[in-house]
């Protein structure tokens, strides 16, 4: 006997990289940003008087949706805030699918789409991205009340170009989310979509190219009407006032962010060439990880070198996906975490 409904004993919860106590280890597991937050959030977190913390804080995350719709050039209706961009997702599933709906996604993504169907008790149809990480035919005709497209993507950090997407856009019938986590370390998006299609929702995170994956902030960008159904499935104080305040002054800071957004993809040009001068695939990546597949003469499988390396304190993502299994997925970390990586490459035995 089981207390839990079918599909929760049914399934398998989303299993998030490690997050290892010991402060030596290399981490390029999770992409995380390696440098820190901007000094801005640094001196509001010192200024923060507790006695704020009494009251509840204003629900709807007002202070930054103001300031994020002047930034972006929205207004402030247009955005919802949460707890991560991971909670917007779950609010996305709860209010445009539910049980029996349909969600469709292209494959190999974040695979925590997956689970929140499992979740809802939905559908999903995964459909394998077309050669080079095209986006699939497939996915224009799926029926689905919600496609999800990670761009870039995840884990992969390829991206579809914005008129392709808003191609897509045109042709569903339902909503089309656009995450985009990573867009910090891409050479485009999507933001143009939202006012010309009422079903598009862009999602960003403060946790990637803001550095700030601990405080969970993460927020929506799309039509009004999609905005305000989104918010009755809310809880009522889902973002708390200290990460408000936080996220604000982040975002005000777009030098900082840049300025971190640079020094990850210099790095992550010179990591893929690299890994590839060695017999590596990797795609091109717009985000701050790089996918790499093991070359054809390897002496380790993927499994093996993330082991290795794992026993070397270094640690890289092997994602247990169908398709992925000769793969790791390797967070750009600073000039010398990359050259620890490779460094230790060497000792594993891969001639790099
Ligand atoms: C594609 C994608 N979307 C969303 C998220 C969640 O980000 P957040 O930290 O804002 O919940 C991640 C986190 O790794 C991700 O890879």
């Amino acid at each position: 006997m089981s207390y839990f409904r079918d599909n929760i004993e049914r399934m398998v919860g989303y299993v998030p990289g490690e997050q290892p106590s010991d402060p030596e280890v290399v981490k390029l597991n999770t992409n995380e940003n390696p440098y820190p937050p901007s000094e801005r959030v640094l001196a509001a977190l010192g200024s923060m008087n507790a006695e704020q913390l009494r009251r509840y804080p204003e629900p709807t995350a007002v202070m930054f949706r103001e300031t994020a719709a002047k930034i972006l050039g929205f207004s402030p209706e247009q955005i919802i805030c949460g707890n991560g961009s991971d909670e917007l997702l779950t609010m996305a599933s709860r209010a445009f699918v539910g049980p029996q709906g349909l969600m469709a996604y292209p494959v190999p993504t974040y695979s925590l789409y997956r689970t929140l169907a499992h979740i809802e008790d939905a559908g999903f149809v995964e459909i394998p991205f077309g050669p080079d990480w095209s986006l699939p035919e497939e996915l224009y005709s799926t029926g689905a009340k919600l496609t999800l497209l990670s761009n870039p993507n995840a884990p992969s950090g390829t991206m579809i170009e914005a008129d392709e997407v808003a191609h897509l856009a045109k042709k569903l019938d339902g909503v089309l989310i656009v995450d985009e986590a990573y867009v910090d370390f891409a050479e485009s998006n999507c933001l143009e979509l939202v006012d010309k299609h009422k079903n598009v929702l862009i999602l960003r995170t403060l946790s990637k190219g803001y550095s700030l994956a601990g405080l969970r902030f993460g927020y929506g960008i799309g039509n009004g009407k999609l905005i305000a159904g989104l918010n009755k499935v809310k809880d009522s104080y889902n973002c708390d006032a200290v990460s408000v305040m936080l996220a604000s002054e982040a975002i005000t800071d777009q030098e900082a962010m840049g300025e971190n957004a640079r020094k990850v993809k210099d790095e992550r040009e010179r990591l893929s060439e690299r890994l590839r001068a060695v017999g590596f695939e990797v795609p091109e990546s717009q985000a701050n990880f790089l996918l790499a597949r093991m070359p054809a003469e390897c002496p380790l499988t993927a499994k093996q070198l993330y082991k290795k390396l794992k026993q070397h304190k270094v640690y890289v993502r092997y994602l247990e996906q169908t398709h992925l299994a000769d793969c790791v997925r390797i967070t750009v970390g600073r000039p010398e975490e990359n050259g620890a990586l490779l460094e230790t490459m060497r000792q594993v035995g891969i001639e790099i």
